[in-house]
């Protein structure tokens, strides 16, 4: 396994800032030395030196590249359980004030499976609400502005849901227009952090665990100042913040990862 060293790690970095305008300081040196260290055995490149030699020539290793540090992998209800505690912990709220029509963020929302899951579990459970899908890769975003995904994606979505909320067009499926309402898909970098304010839920899973801790740290602080006073917080499944993080965050429902935004201080 590759170890980067400081000027490897910086070299990149500053690749990654020029050629892909990425702030490549908020990720774990370890993260992105596992996914440099597949494409450099993928082309046969002995070193740091000479893949970033390469890639800086050949704009579609670049893409590759750029691809794996993002991660785009999603599916449509991931980890259905979770959907099911987060139903019921919405429901559970429904009744306090301001709780009438919901405000979600999706950071990040990859190619927007999780957002239309989302939208779809808030219509079967009556509530009003709108989700504001962020991710940092403007092609990733291409199907929530189209409302089309491939067909094989939307084929492990159960049979009553796909009927009910999917139209297939050939090999796309596109979703209805009251779920894809619901939705609006924004490009942007959540190292700069969450560009919203007032929401009831926040979902931010699987992208925090490929984060330095400080990176780990604002982002946590942004979900709380984003989050109104008993408003949502959900991790991925493999993501748990740890003890020193509590501060402002209870969590309410452990094998879910869902966190309560408390009234303490972000
Ligand atoms: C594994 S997906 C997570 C998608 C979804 N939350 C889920 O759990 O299925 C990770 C996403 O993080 C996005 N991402 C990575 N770095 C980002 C950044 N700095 N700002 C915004 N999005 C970012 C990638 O584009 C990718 O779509």
């Amino acid at each position: 396994m590759l170890k980067l060293k400081d000027e490897d790690l910086l070299a990149l970095r500053a690749w990654m800032a020029q050629a892909l305008g990425m702030e490549g300081e908020i990720y774990r040196p370890a993260f992105l030395a596992r996914r440099l260290w597949s494409r450099m055995r993928a082309t046969g490149t002995p070193d740091v030196a000479s893949y970033l030699a390469l890639v800086r020539g050949d704009p579609a290793e670049a893409l590759t590249l750029a691809s794996k540090f993002l991660v785009p992998t999603t599916e449509f209800f991931r980890n259905p359980e979770v959907f099911h505690a987060l139903g019921r912990e919405l429901v559970a709220r429904t009744s306090r004030p301001g709780w009438t029509a919901l405000r979600a963020v999706c950071a990040p929302c990859s190619t927007g499976e999780e957002a239309v899951s989302l939208a779809i579990l808030l219509s079967e459970l009556g509530l009003r609400g709108h989700i504001v899908a962020l991710d940092r890769s403007r092609r990733s975003l291409g199907a929530l502005r189209t409302g089309l995904w491939p067909r094989r994606s939307t084929e492990k979505v159960d049979l009553r849901r796909r009927a009910r909320y999917f139209r297939d067009e050939g090999e796309t499926s596109r979703i209805t227009e009251d779920i894809a309402a619901r939705i609006q898909p924004v490009c942007c970098d959540l190292g700069g952090g969450i560009p919203a304010d007032g929401v009831h839920l926040v979902m931010m899973r699987n992208f925090f665990i490929y984060l330095t801790e400080s990176a780990q740290g604002r982002l946590l602080h942004e979900a709380a100042r984003a989050l109104v006073p008993g408003g949502l917080l959900v991790l991925g499944r493999v993501e748990i913040l740890p003890r020193a993080a509590l501060g402002p965050w209870a969590l309410v429902e452990r094998d879910a990862r869902i966190y309560e935004r408390t009234g303490g201080a972000g």
